[in-house]
């Protein structure tokens, strides 16, 4: 909606680049929160007469006063500042107090400023293996059985929002992404789907290293429905699913080569330690439809963005 203000977190990451394009298409403004100053994404996903529209603050969550100020002045929040699976891995104490503290200085902030919209990034790594339940697709509010350190502080996410809400009145809306691709989609766990394509346009031989099916997002759809969580009449502390396509890395691995012609990509066959994918039934309840690109159209755009992307000389991964 034009008029509002927003603060996004994690605003440098992919999710966080895709986000702000759009509300800045929206004609809202934007407080771009984030401790990196690296803007490759920004370049790649945002025009630059719109960049000049975005107030960059560079902050780091674990610092309550930064993001207490940050708040200032703002509307509603998109929370996504995190630290992925490896990095949680490389650093636990620094994963703990970003994706945990971070999180609380968030809700706290938004408390203290009487925010009512505030969207949150949770994850599919809250749920246990795929054999851990009984059906692929499982519902939001199924048990949490966490495998990684990174799951279980997703899961105190979760559990803080509902008592930000239970105790304090705080309202909140989880998302629960699975595997996010497309443009800018370029570090953690679940970044292989889109280095993958990106692959196929540079002509470069290579693996996805795990199989089995899952919810694939296209990054710009997943965004538009983070946005269209943040204008939602608050209702409690609610976790939805995220949509997208639940397909095979194998039948993603046939559309890059139905889409570039380039046959070298490959794939292993072990499964991510997740279930495939979770219900997002409640979530286009609430939103009355959810943001779809097809599969083959997505990989096409994304195949389009990067060989203009090479043309122009913005910068892409490596
Ligand atoms: N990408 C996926 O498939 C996926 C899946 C499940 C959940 N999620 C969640 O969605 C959110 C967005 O994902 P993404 O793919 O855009 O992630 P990303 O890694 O691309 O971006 C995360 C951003 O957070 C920033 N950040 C890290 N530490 C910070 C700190 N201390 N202070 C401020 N900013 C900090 C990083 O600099 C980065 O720009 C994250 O919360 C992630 O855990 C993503």
């Amino acid at each position: 909606m034009s008029g509002d203000t927003y603060l996004v977190t994690g605003a440098m990451g992919c999710l966080g680049a895709w986000v702000i394009r759009l509300l800045l298409e929206d004609g809202c403004e934007v407080v771009a929160f984030d401790i990196s100053e690296d803007d490759r994404r920004h370049q790649l996903i945002i025009g630059s007469e719109d960049r000049r529209q975005i107030r960059y603050v560079k902050g780091d969550l674990t610092d309550s006063d930064q993001v207490m100020s940050a708040v200032e002045g703002v509307s509603r929040i998109i929370h996504l500042g995190a630290l992925q699976v490896p990095f949680c891995r490389a650093d636990r104490p620094m994963g703990a107090a970003v994706n945990v503290v971070g999180t609380v200085n968030i809700f706290e902030a938004a408390l203290r400023h009487s925010i009512e919209h505030l969207v949150y990034a949770s994850s599919v790594a809250v749920f246990g293996n795929a054999e851990d339940y009984e059906v692929s697709t499982i519902e939001p509010g199924e048990r949490r059985l966490p495998t990684t350190l990174y799951g279980i502080w997703k899961c105190a996410n979760e559990s803080t929002a509902r008592i930000y809400e239970a105790d304090y009145g705080l309202p909140s809306v989880g998302l629960i992404p699975h595997t996010i691709y497309g443009p800018g989609r370029d570090q953690g766990l679940t970044s292989q789907p889109t280095s993958a394509v990106l692959a196929a346009v540079r002509e470069r031989a290579f693996h996805i290293e795990y199989g089995g099916s899952l919810a694939l997002q296209f990054a710009p759809d997943a965004a538009r429905d983070f946005i269209q969580s943040s204008r939602l009449e608050p209702q409690g502390s609610e976790v939805h699913g995220l949509g997208g396509t639940v397909a095979s890395i194998a039948e993603f691995v046939e559309g890059i080569k139905q889409v570039t012609d380039f046959t070298e990509i490959t794939h292993g066959e072990d499964r991510l330690p997740f279930p495939e994918a979770v219900d997002s039934a409640s979530l286009e309840t609430r939103l009355g439809a959810l943001s779809y690109t097809p599969l083959l159209e997505s990989i096409d755009r994304s195949v389009q963005w990067f060989e203009e992307a090479n043309l122009t000389g913005l910068p892409l991964p490596e």
